[in-house]
């Protein structure tokens, strides 16, 4: 970047903030995790810099310092400004917690920020960005809690696989954390805080939930992350290396906790297909149902691997067929499909009807 380009890039964050604060909003958090941007100044690995940008920790902090200080020009003292940092020790590229420790101190004692965040993983290898469920629940507290040993002013805030209110709980009662965010736990239901507040954390059965229960994330990725890459791919951006497109049209990206194992099947040349049901096997190659359109095609192929595991529940459909009611039968109903597949079909006979 030139100094021009680090300049317009540090007035952009400041007028965005700015922005933020006429929308009404309560504050902003930068975004500094992950190896974006200002993480990229920050790591030596990616900072290869030889001037007041880069080398020494002053000049490798100079451009977050400077976001900050601009920020808090333009919106005043009485505007929450936090910062996002992740930890990702399988990176060796990436910062080491003392490394982050220091450069979270540096902001903290100049009292530029007013908590700041701590997520797992980074884009180095994002296998536990966003943990699926055979990571175990809390990931992101024993980082906080040792960013907490570095600040004497923010507040620090664990995430990551929290999912819960009792976890959160215990992340705060154990000191490891001032506060907690829950991402998917809220996707999954946008009521768990005030449910929470309610005393209905409690753990309950998936059969026996009630809608004024939480309703809890199963950290599947299907329907928060999964819908969030099927909607970049359909706006055109990148989709995951490992799949290869069978018809055209967006599919939910894996979770990324496959994502190695799929790159590699892929230079192997074996072909991903999602969102597809085989119909029949002829020996030397398979029908393959697309769940999205229900057209079909053939695939010439030497070995098949199925991986499902839904079992398709048709007896409502069934008990129903003879009924005077005018009745739709839909993904689990007819085959064994996914839950992003049931939103999609169910959104277009719901337009229809
Ligand atoms: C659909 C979805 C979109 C996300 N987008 C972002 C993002 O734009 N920026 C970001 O820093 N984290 C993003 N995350 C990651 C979350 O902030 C969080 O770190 C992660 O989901 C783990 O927390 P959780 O276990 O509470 O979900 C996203 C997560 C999900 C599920």
């Amino acid at each position: 970047m030139t100094e021009t380009e680090i300049e317009e890039s540090i007035e952009a964050f400041a007028q965005a903030a700015r922005r933020a604060r006429e929308a009404g909003v309560d504050g902003i958090e930068l975004f500094a995790a992950c190896h974006a941007l200002i993480d990229q100044f920050w790591t030596p690995w990616s900072n290869r810099r030889d001037d007041r940008w880069g080398g020494s920790r002053e000049n490798r902090l100079r451009f977050s310092t400077e976001i900050i200080a601009r920020i808090r020009k333009l919106v005043g003292e009485d505007f929450i400004v936090g910062i996002a940092v992740s930890m990702d020790p399988d990176a060796p590229a990436a910062l080491s917690m003392e490394s982050l420790q220091k450069i979270v101190a540096w902001h903290d004692t100049r009292e530029l920020i007013d908590y700041v965040t701590c997520a797992t993983d980074s884009y180095f290898d994002p296998h536990d960005l966003i943990p699926t469920f055979p990571y175990p629940d809390k990931l992101g507290p024993p980082y906080a809690e040792a960013l907490k040993q570095a600040v004497k002013h923010a507040r620090v805030q664990a995430e990551s696989h929290i999912r819960t209110p009792e976890n959160g709980d215990y992340a705060i009662a154990s000191g490891q954390a001032d506060m907690v965010g829950i991402v998917r736990g809220q996707i999954a239901d946008a009521h768990l805080a005030n449910k929470a507040r309610h005393g209905r954390a409690k753990d309950i059965r998936p059969k026996d939930i009630r809608p004024e229960d939480i309703r809890p994330c199963i950290s599947c990725n299907q329907l928060c992350w999964g819908r969030h890459r099927l909607a970049s791919r359909r706006a055109g951006s990148r989709g995951d290396p490992g799949h290869a497109p069978a018809d055209g049209r967006g599919r939910a990206g894996s979770n990324s906790a496959d994502w190695a194992l799929r790159q590699r099947l892929a230079t192997l040349g074996v072909e991903t297909l999602t969102d597809a049901a085989v119909s029949e096997w002829h020996g030397d190659g398979t029908t393959v149902v697309n769940l999205l359109d229900d057209s079909t095609r053939r695939v010439d192929c030497d070995a098949l691997v199925l991986a499902t595991i839904n079992v398709a529940e048709t007896t409502l459909g069934a008990e129903l067929a003879g009924s005077d009611l005018e009745v739709h039968h839909l993904e689990d109903c007819v085959a064994p499909r996914r839950a992003n597949n049931a939103t999609f079909q169910g959104r277009k006979l719901g337009l229809k009807l």
